[in-house]
């Protein structure tokens, strides 16, 4: 049987909800994470340090008995944020990032900047302390076309912004296109991104070919496959400044089967026998690891988790459940549409 043992992996982009959902969801994390950064795009957002605390032991509170997990809690950037709030909140250790949602973006992005000279007193004091800025790297402007949104936010905000304030440390969040990645792999130390585990796998026919499946509605929407293409290589090449940040983002089941649905994939379950069976196919086993438990860290300036966990193929396909239940309502798991057949054998938290 073929086995592979790395460090344990972090997610460097994570959605944990709240409530009922969160303490379903989360030991679907914590069972293969060490740690997450976890996205603050709650209702009402966490917006200062001390919402952050709050949020924080909320999730310690639903971690399941057993489980070893380190949240690295994340503030939600508005207008009116406080330079010397988040400074604190980053220099106690309480926050570990800043994000940057463009308003009406995305998800629960209404409070998000809509002015991003209003947040500059932030961000000179971030670029000071070395504190990272993860971005929601996406236009809003209607006359964009969704499938060009992250090619023109990197030309129109995030390369100004950066060449304003070059020490500003910066994660690309999602990246999904092929500008995205050429930004990023060029971008040096300052610039990093993320990559999810289902804009590898899957492009845009599996949202709209043969009927409208709402289980692949995503934000960043997935692009064509020349886009996947550039994802694939960037994730397994090695490259120091690409690391995983799952996105997994639970809906319940109503709020995306219908006429409106949400966006967001939850892929917590399935993401590392996800990730192997991609990186095999790539040729790229032996670079799984730098993805998914070391180029993280460096980024973020974090040591890497000293356990291991182990994945192995077996001949059998790996049984997984198709959703899974909250208090709130059913989950459904991310499909890869392909038979999974690894499995984590070691998930002790
Ligand atoms: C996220 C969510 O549901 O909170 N949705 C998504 O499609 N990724 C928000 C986000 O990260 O854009
Ligand atoms: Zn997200």
């Amino acid at each position: 049987m073929k086995t592979l043992t790395i460090r344990r992996p972090d997610d460097w982009h994570l959605h944990l909800r709240d409530g009922a959902v969160l303490k379903a969801v989360l030991p679907e994390t914590s069972s293969h994470f060490a740690r997450a950064i976890v996205m603050p795009n709650l209702v009402p957002p966490v917006v200062t340090t001390a919402d952050a605390r709050a949020y924080r032991a909320r999730i310690m509170a639903a971690l399941p008995e057993g489980h070893r997990f380190t949240p690295l809690m994340t503030l939600y950037l508005t207008e009116r944020t406080e330079p010397d709030d988040v400074a604190a909140g980053f220099e106690s250790g309480e926050v570990t990032a800043v994000k940057l949602y463009p308003a009406g973006a995305t998800t629960n992005s209404q409070s998000g900047v809509r002015d991003i000279e209003k947040a500059l007193p932030v961000l000179e004091r971030m670029a000071e302390i070395g504190m990272p800025l993860c971005v929601h790297g996406e236009v809003t402007d209607p006359a964009i076309d969704i499938f060009d949104r992250e090619a023109v936010f990197v030309e129109r905000v995030l390369d100004p912004l950066r060449r304003r304030l070059p020490e500003l440390r910066v994660v690309m969040e999602h990246v999904t296109t092929k500008e995205g990645v050429d930004y990023a792999q060029d971008g040096g130390d300052n610039l990093a991104a993320t990559i999810t585990t289902h804009h590898l796998i899957i492009n845009r026919n599996a949202i709209l070919a043969g009927g409208i499946r709402p289980h692949y509605y995503c934000l960043p929407v997935a692009k064509r496959e020349k886009h996947r293409l550039a994802l694939r290589k960037a994730a397994t090449s090695g490259h120091p400044r690409f690391f995983l940040g799952t996105d997994s983002a639970p809906h319940v089941d109503p709020l995306k089967e219908c006429a409106c649905g949400c966006a967001g994939i939850f892929n917590a379950p399935n993401t590392m026998a996800c990730l192997a069976h991609v990186f095999e196919e790539e040729g790229a086993l032996d670079r799984l690891e730098a993805f998914a438990s070391l180029n993280g860290p460096a980024f973020y300036r974090l040591p890497p988790n000293e356990e291991r966990i182990m994945l192995a193929r077996q001949e059998e396909p790996v049984r997984y459940p198709s959703r899974i239940e909250t208090g709130d309502g059913a989950v459904t798991v991310f499909d890869p549409m392909f038979p999974i057949h690894w499995n984590v054998e070691t998930k002790a938290g």
